[in-house]
C-alpha cells in the first residue's frame, strides 16, 4: 500500500462527467490524511474527437502509464458512428494496458429492487476474459457494401490467455467463503475454443482442491441467473459471453446505476481501470438522475486494488446503509454522493 495515489481521470462523455465528480468526492472523503491523493484529467471521448478527429493519441496512452490508477466515467455519444470510440479508445486501453481481468461484482443490496420473485439472495463476481476472444478485431469484410458482402470477426482464444484468467478467477474464489467457480462457455457447439477453455479449468483447479467448481452453458447460464442467482459465488468466462451476461447480472440487482467493474492487470505492469458498467446515458445526462453508485462502488473496487481493503468496506458498508435509506426514492446525483461522502468520512 503507497502513500499517494496517482490517478488518471477521464470523465469521458453525458453522465460519465456527472458520475465522476461524486465518485471524486467520495474518495477524497474516505482516503486518511497522510495518503497524498494526485489527479490529472484526461480530455477523451465524444467531443475531443468531434473537436480533433482524435480518439486516444500515443501521447496520452503513454502518459496514462504513468498512474498507479485510472478512474473513467462513460464514452460514447449518438453523434460518433458506433465503435469509432469503443475500438479506438476504451478497447485500446484494455488491450494496450492488458486488462486481462474484467472484474465485475454483483450483490443485492437491502431495500433496493429487484425484478427478481422472492429476493434470492445474490452476491457473486463475474471475472470475464478482457483481451481476447470476439474482442481482438481479428476479422474483416469483403464486397462490403453489396449483397454478396462476407463478414468475418474471429474468436481468439490462447491457452496463455485462458489460463492467466482462469488463475485469477480460482484465487479470487478460493478468497471467498463459499469457494465456489463455475466456468460458463458454450463448449456444446463452440467445440475448439469450449474444449481449451474447459480443459485448462480442470487442469488449473487440480491446484485448487478446496474451491468447488462447476461448468454452465451460457444459455443455462441466463436462465440460472433469473430463476436461481443464489447458486453463483465466482463466475469466469469468455469475453463476449462475459459482457452479455454482466448486463443481466445488474438487471436483477438493482439496476445499471449500481454497477461497478474493473479492467484489471493483475501483475501491476500497467494501470487497472475502474469504471461502471453503464454507459454515458444521453436520454438524462444534464438532469441531475444520473445515480453515481456505480461509480463510487468502482472506487471501492481500485481501492481494494491499491491496498485500501479497510477504505474499500468503508464505501461498501455506506452504499449499503445509503440504498437502505433510500429505499427505493430517488435522489439527484449530487445528493447521493453528498451522502456517501458524508457517511465515509464520519
Ligand atoms: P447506457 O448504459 O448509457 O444507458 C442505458 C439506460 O440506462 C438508459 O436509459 C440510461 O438512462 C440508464 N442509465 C445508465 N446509467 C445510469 C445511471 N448511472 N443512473 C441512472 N440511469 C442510468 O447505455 P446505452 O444507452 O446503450 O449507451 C449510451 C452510450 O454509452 C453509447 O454511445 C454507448 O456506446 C456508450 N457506452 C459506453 C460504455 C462505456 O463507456 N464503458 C458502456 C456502455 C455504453
Ligand atoms: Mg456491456
Amino acid at each position: 500500500m503507497s502513500t499517494s495515489i496517482n490517478l488518471a481521470v477521464i470523465p469521458g462523455d453525458g453522465i460519465g462527467q456527472e458520475v465522476v465528480a461524486q465518485g471524486l468526492k467520495v474518495l477524497a472523503a474516505v482516503l486518511p490524511q497522510d495518503v497524498k491523493l494526485e489527479t490529472r484529467e484526461y480530455d477523451l471521448g465524444a467531443q475531443r474527437w468531434h473537436r480533433t478527429g482524435e480518439t486516444l493519441p500515443d501521447g496520452e496512452l503513454e502518459a496514462l502509464k504513468d498512474h498507479d490508477a485510472i478512474l473513467l466515467g462513460a464514452i460514447g455519444d449518438p453523434s460518433v458512428p458506433s465503435g469509432v470510440l469503443e475500438r479506438g479508445l476504451l478497447l485500446k486501453l484494455r488491450f494496450a494496458f492488458d486488462h486481462y481481468v474484467n472484474l465485475r461484482p454483483s450483490k443485492l443490496f437491502p431495500n433496493t429492487a429487484t425484478p427478481l420473485a422472492g429476493r434470492p439472495e445474490i452476491d457473486f463476481v463475474v471475472v470475464r476474459e478482457g483481451t481476447e476472444g470476439p474482442y481482438t478485431g481479428n476479422g474483416g469484410s469483403l464486397r462490403t457494401g453489396t449483397p454478396a458482402e462476407v463478414a468475418t470477426e474471429v474468436s481468439v482464444n490462447t491457452a496463455y490467455g485462458v489460463e492467466r484468467v482462469v488463475r485469477d478467477a480460482y484465487e479470487r474464489a478460493a478468497a471467498r467463503p463459499r469457494k465456489k467457480l463455475t466456468l460458463v462457455h458454450k463448449n456444446n457447439v463452440l467445440v475448439y475454443a469450449g474444449h481449451m477453455w474447459k480443459n485448462i479449468f480442470d487442469k488449473v483447479g487440480r491446484e485448487y482442491p478446496q474451491v468447488a467448481t462447476d461448468y454452465l452453458h451460457v444459455d443455462a447460464a441466463t436462465i440460472f441467473f433469473v430463476t436461481q442467482p443464489e447458486r453463483f459465488d465466482v463466475i469466469v468466462t469468455d469475453n463476449l459471453f462475459g459482457d452479455i451476461l454482466t448486463d443481466l447480472a445488474a438487471a436483477v440487482t438493482g439496476g445499471i446505476g449500481l454497477a461497478a467493474s474493473g479492467n484489471i492487470n493483475p501483475t501491476g505492469a500497467f494501470p487497472s481501470m475502474f469504471e461502471p458498467v453503464h454507459g454515458s446515458a444521453p436520454d438524462i445526462a444534464g438532469t441531475g438522475k444520473a445515480d453515481p453508485t456505480a461509480t463510487v462502488l468502482s472506487v471501492a473496487l481500485m481501492l481494494r486494488h491499491l491496498g485500501y481493503e479497510e477504505q474499500a468496506v468503508r464505501i461498501e458498508d455506506a452504499v449499503a446503509a445509503d440504498l437502505a435509506e433510500r429505499d427505493g426514492t430517488f435522489r439527484s446525483t449530487d445528493r447521493i454522493g453528498d451522502a456517501l461522502a458524508a457517511r465515509v468520512a464520519g
